[in-house]
């Protein structure tokens, strides 16, 4: 199975247990657990187990902030908004970007209304959600290190970027 279709598949089965709540009011403040609750559900468990597989992965690298990495990852995916996107749009944009992916990011498009207009605005989101989330972060005065991480984390690995960075992108391939 393809990692798109996995997900997908666990994204059916999601839960957050009290544990998870705990850790998530142990590491945001209110602004940005509010942010995180306003994803879906299965984007919340994402969250969750990039965060966990981050922190797992940090293990012993002294030069790795694990409260940073923690954060960003739980806050990766802040601009993927509950009810922005549908569960069909978001299938139909997987396959749009496997089968022409460069006329898809050409064609989406910010803004819901039609039917047309909300798979336009879910192909957005696809390729446009760091960005977005990371306005998000920047509007409730979230640290720049956050920011900038979340707004990077789909970018391809450069030279001296921060070890957090790299170690999220390791952990969000993984789910
Ligand atoms: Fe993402
Ligand atoms: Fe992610």
């Amino acid at each position: 199975m393809s990692k798109r279709v996995k997900q997908l598949v666990s994204a059916l089965s999601a839960r957050i247990t009290e544990q998870d709540r705990e850790f998530i009011a142990r590491n945001l403040d209110s602004a940005q657990a509010a942010l995180f609750w306003q994803m879906n559900l299965p984007d919340q468990r994402h969250a969750l187990n990039v965060a966990y597989t981050a922190f797992e992965l940090s293990a012993g690298d002294c030069t790795v902030d694990q409260e940073l990495l923690i954060q960003c990852a739980l806050l990766h995916d802040v601009g993927k908004v509950q009810g922005d996107v549908s569960t069909a749009d978001k299938i139909i944009t997987v396959i749009l970007d496997k089968c022409a992916p460069g006329w898809a990011r050409r064609w989406a498009r910010l803004g819901r209304g039609s039917k047309v207009a909300n798979l336009r605005h879910a192909v957005y989101i696809y390729y446009n959600h760091a960005v977005r989330g990371a306005a998000m972060l920047q509007a409730i005065g979230a640290p720049q290190p956050v920011i900038e991480i979340v707004m990077r984390h789909h970018e391809a690995s450069a030279a001296g970027e921060p070890p957090e960075l790299r170690l999220l992108r390791a952990a969000d391939s993984l789910h």
